[in-house]
């Protein structure tokens, strides 16, 4: 049951009506939340000893976005590292209607799409913006729609129009600002990647770890990710910092540079397409220098997950003769 009534506290006095509002408030609580399960398919609500909430993946034990809030990860991390603001701004002589694109790979929750959503309402209240189109890519929307259940009381950030739609039809388009839209393509990635309406400027790659989904951190998938890019400018964002995924980046053709820190992690990556990083001093972000080099030759995990023993070499010599850390030996 769920009480509603205020008017009924007419007559008592103001410190009753607050106390009888209060137990009220606790009592919807707690009715919700038995109404609604914590667990759903494969997938739970955590509760972290801070006291935020975040979706856990029950046979792994994952949790999305597990030491810092989800939003405050989602916008340090891929909208506020990406610059998003201000790639959005357009100026009053600018005659471009091109869509920025972001494809969001692994929408979980939507921590990171919804991120994207809040910084383009709320520049595009104070500025003319592009259009911006969010491609999102999940291969099973059971942690979107728990978090979605439990909007209300633990992921207030999905408090929005846009979820359910997307839940619902496939896809959004903001009533308020026709040109953000968001579709979802929901399937294994690597097979979806290819049906994807428009290629990429901005990656938010967020997959679960190599342990979980080791398919999306080999050098086959970096390397279809490179071919997505179609040799245009793109900028790719992930948690991650280990040396074999950055390795396996920088075989696949990007050039990689540190990211922010995150939580326990003193590092994430970023990876660039070379045309986003025509000079390594016109790049904004801190490209691995050679030094990274010593350290991948001493790491035992120097080769992304499911790099084959025969093709070592080849590797090798493909990160060695990388031109990121040519063009440093050049400028030296
Ligand atoms: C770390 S979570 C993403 C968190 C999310 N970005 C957020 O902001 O809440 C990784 C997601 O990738 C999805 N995933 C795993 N393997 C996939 C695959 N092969 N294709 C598509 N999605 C996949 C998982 O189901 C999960 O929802």
């Amino acid at each position: 049951m769920q009480w509603r009534h205020r008017n009924c506290f007419n007559n008592v006095t103001p410190k009753t009506s607050n106390v009888l509002l209060q137990l009220m408030r606790r009592t919807n609580e707690l009715e919700s939340t038995k109404e609604q399960p914590r667990i759903l398919g494969d997938y739970e609500v955590h509760v972290a000893w801070e006291g935020f909430a975040s979706i856990r993946q029950i046979s792994s034990g994952e949790i999305m976005h597990s030491r810092t809030p989800p939003m405050e990860e989602a916008r340090q991390l891929y909208v506020e590292q990406s610059n998003l603001a201000k790639r959005l701004k357009v100026s009053p002589t600018d005659d471009t209607r091109k869509p920025l694109v972001i494809w969001d790979v692994g929408l979980g929750a939507a921590a990171n799409v919804m991120a994207a959503i809040h910084c383009y309402e709320e520049t595009a209240q104070r500025k003319s913006v592009r259009p911006l189109k969010i491609i999102s890519f999940e291969n099973d929307l059971d942690s979107l729609r728990l978090a979605l259940r439990h909007s209300n009381n633990f992921f207030p950030y999905l408090c929005h129009d846009g979820p359910d739609a997307l839940l619902t039809k496939g896809a959004w388009q903001s009533q308020k600002h026709p040109d953000l839209s968001w579709v979802l393509l929901h399937g294994n990635f690597l097979e979806t990647i290819s049906n994807a309406p428009a290629r990429p400027d901005l990656i938010y790659y967020d997959m679960f770890s190599t342990k979980t989904s080791g398919e999306q951190w080999t050098l086959a998938a970096f390397r279809k990710l490179f071919e997505a890019c179609e040799g245009h400018g793109v900028e790719l964002y992930t948690y991650t910092c280990s040396t074999a995924n950055r390795a396996g980046l920088l075989a696949a053709g990007f050039y990689v540079a540190r990211g922010r820190n995150a939580g326990e992690k003193l590092e994430t990556t970023i990876a660039l397409t070379p045309a986003a990083c025509p000079t390594p001093s016109s790049c904004r972000h801190e490209l691995l220098t050679r030094d990274w080099l010593g350290k991948w030759n001493r790491s035992r995990a120097k080769f992304p997950s499911e790099t084959p023993v025969e093709q070592h070499v080849s590797f090798e010599r493909k990160i060695r003769m990388h031109p990121q850390f040519r063009l440093e030996e050049h400028n030296l």
